[in-house]
């Protein structure tokens, strides 16, 4: 059985990615996986693919062991891995609240790892997998360090892994959008948060997906970006310094 696995897929870019699969795999099924089944569900409305409901917790091992035992039950062949589930929190980084900051490594750095070490040996030449990373990636966010870390975790690590898995034919991209129209922003805002409130020009979810599609498929990119300024900011950041980078980014703030 052909298959292709998107996390988060309940909403957002997650949703997006499976709304927008048919025009780039074919495939028997496709796993998805997110917290809320039922949101998982209506995703049965969006799609023709046959897909299978897995609402699990990422964030906890026994759900990446449960993903594990069902790949060596079924042994797929997984053509497509989409890890995209993460949040992010805004605010102090001493008054996020400690689970959800140590939340966002276990989603956005441990799962990812986690998959794409488990299902890659599922995976022969010609499969993709697109880490989910972000814009945060490419330079230091005050009042969203966590959060930042994990992004340029996901980010290096892809690159590295590129090289490694190149000589088996598997192609890895990272996918680093800046603002998305999602529930991102307001899951990620907090109280205790007064300093994360400009945002700029914000993306509508289907651009970014058509381009990181394209990205991963026809192009030989490693990191998939999308946007004019995005690409002008992360070329300008090469001749700067990271306390010039911080006190742009901290003055942008302040348009609010
Ligand atoms: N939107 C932006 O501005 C933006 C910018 C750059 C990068 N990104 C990245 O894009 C990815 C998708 O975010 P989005 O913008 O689409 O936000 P979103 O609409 O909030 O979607 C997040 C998805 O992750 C799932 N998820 C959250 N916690 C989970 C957990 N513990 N276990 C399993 N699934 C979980 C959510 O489903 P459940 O709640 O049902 O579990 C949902 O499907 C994230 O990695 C994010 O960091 C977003």
């Amino acid at each position: 059985m052909e298959i292709a696995i998107i996390t988060g897929a309940s909403s957002g870019l997650g949703r997006e990615f499976l709304f927008q699969a048919n025009k780039w795999v074919n495939v028997d099924e496709i796993w998805v996986i997110s917290r809320n089944e039922k949101s998982l569900e209506e995703l049965k409305l969006i799609t023709n693919i046959p897909l299978r409901i897995i609402p699990l917790d990422l964030t906890k091992e026994k759900s990446i062991s449960k993903i594990n035992e069902l790949l060596e039950k079924e042994s797929p062949d997984v053509k497509l891995l989409i890890n995209n589930a993460g949040y992010a929190k805004f605010g102090d980084f001493d008054k996020i609240d400690l689970e959800d900051d140590l939340g966002m490594i276990d989603l956005n750095v441990k799962a990812l790892v986690l998959l794409t070490r488990y299902v890659s040996k599922y995976m022969s030449s010609g499969a993709k997998i697109l880490e989910v990373a972000s814009r945060a990636a490419f330079q230091p966010i005050p009042y969203m360090a966590t959060y930042q870390a994990t992004k340029a975790f996901v980010k290096g690590y892809t690159e590295s892994l590129y090289a490694e898995l190149k000589p088996r034919g598997i192609r890895i991209m990272a996918l680093c959008p800046s603002w998305v129209n999602t529930k991102f922003i307001s899951r990620a805002d907090t109280k205790q948060n007064d300093k994360v409130r400009y945002y700029g020009k914000i993306y509508e979810a289907d651009v970014i997906v058509k381009r990181a599609y394209r990205d991963l498929y026809r192009r030989s990119k490693i990191v998939s970006t999308y946007g004019f300024n995005v690409k002008f900011v992360n070329f300008i950041m090469k001749f700067v310094t990271t306390k010039f980078v911080i006190g742009y980014y901290l003055r942008s703030q302040k348009k609010k």
